[in-house]
């Protein structure tokens, strides 16, 4: 008999974020399954027709339908991304009090099903609704995370690839802590064509005027905001950070990325029961082992800022639990 890999995604929520997610996995071909869950069913069974409408000319064969909860209990990856629509000008915590009365129902509803694959959180402000979902879930650490810096870090190495008029994937190096305000970049742990990237600047002053590696953080970190701002909100960037991420695992590819985890005392982190972006290893386990990046002090007191930021906005949501 012949045995086929049997994978499949749901993705629940199927506006903007939603859609460029599926449309990701199914121009990718990443599972066999895709499943839309929607509080409209009938968006999600019109996304579902939509995208199955391009089926003789994809690259391999997915099956895209509509769905309901129960369609979590067999999933090897669930990606919640309902939540409200991010409005101009509102910071993503800003969101929270919105977002976290729409998502704690569909996490209730995910873990009712018996689910038991690995949870991709998108939906914002995502550190704290993955912190939540954790929770709310009861599943194991490794298989719950958020999407995170993983995006600001994609955003870097793009604004370096732009800067530098070189390919971007040239760039080695992450963004960490919360996906927001207080994101940082350890440029420490940033490399380019062999060296510190910071060294490929100071060696090329002349040919990058006024590119400075605090404006290069700076233009990361409000990236998200400008387009909001040019055309409404985001979600190409964020579907195909999160079809990477979905590959890493159902290809089971040991993939480094920064998603948000939870910190629990690992290395000189210094933190616990928070959740927050760091280097993984992630595969077809979920989050695995973590990368020391050996952060210099300042550095580190800028990781704790933003531990400070998401633990008091976890609070603010703990009685729910
Ligand atoms: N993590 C990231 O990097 C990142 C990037 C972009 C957007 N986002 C987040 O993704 C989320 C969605 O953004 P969007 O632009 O797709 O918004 P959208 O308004 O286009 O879509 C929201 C989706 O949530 C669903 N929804 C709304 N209320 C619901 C409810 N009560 N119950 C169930 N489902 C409900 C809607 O039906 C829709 O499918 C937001 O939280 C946004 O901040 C995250």
């Amino acid at each position: 008999m012949v045995t086929a890999n049997r994978s499949r995604v749901v993705v629940v929520g199927t506006g903007s974020v939603g859609a460029a997610v599926a449309s990701a996995i199914v121009q990718q071909g990443l599972c066999n399954e895709l499943v839309l869950v929607n509080h409209h069913p009938e968006k999600a069974e019109g996304l579902a027709m939509d995208l199955a409408d391009g089926s003789e000319f994809l690259g391999r064969f997915v099956t895209i339908r509509a769905g309901g909860w129960e369609d979590c209990r067999r999933a090897d990856v669930v990606v919640v991304t309902a939540g409200p629509k991010p409005k101009p000008g509102e910071t993503r915590m800003q969101e929270l009090g919105a977002a976290i009365d729409i998502v704690d129902p569909i996490l209730r509803h995910i873990r009712d099903s018996g689910f038991n694959g690995i949870l991709i959180m998108v939906s914002n402000p995502v550190d704290v609704l993955s912190w939540f979902a954790w929770r709310r879930t009861g599943l194991p650490r490794a298989q719950v995370f958020g999407s995170g810096a993983a995006l600001d870090t994609s955003r870097m190495k793009t604004i370096i690839g732009e800067t530098t008029r070189l390919d971007p994937r040239l760039v080695s190096g992450y963004v960490i802590g919360e996906h927001g305000d207080s994101q940082f970049v350890p440029w420490s742990t940033v490399s380019f064509i062999g060296k510190s990237f910071a060294q490929y600047l100071e060696d090329n002053r002349s040919r990058y005027p006024g590119v400075t590696l605090a404006g290069i953080e700076e233009e990361t970190r409000r990236r998200g905001l400008d387009i909001k701002g040019l055309r409404g909100g985001t979600s190409y960037g964020i579907a195909a950070t999160v079809a990477g991420l979905v590959r890493m695992i159902l290809w089971n590819e040991r993939g480094v990325v920064s998603v948000s985890t939870l910190i629990d005392g690992e290395y000189e982190y210094g933190e616990r029961d928070v959740f927050l972006s760091l280097p993984v290893a992630l595969d077809g386990d979920g989050v695995g082992d973590f990368v020391d990046l050996h952060l210099s002090g300042d550095e580190l007191a800028r990781f704790h800022r933003s531990a400070a930021v998401v633990r008091d906005h976890c609070r603010l949501v703990a009685d729910r639990l």
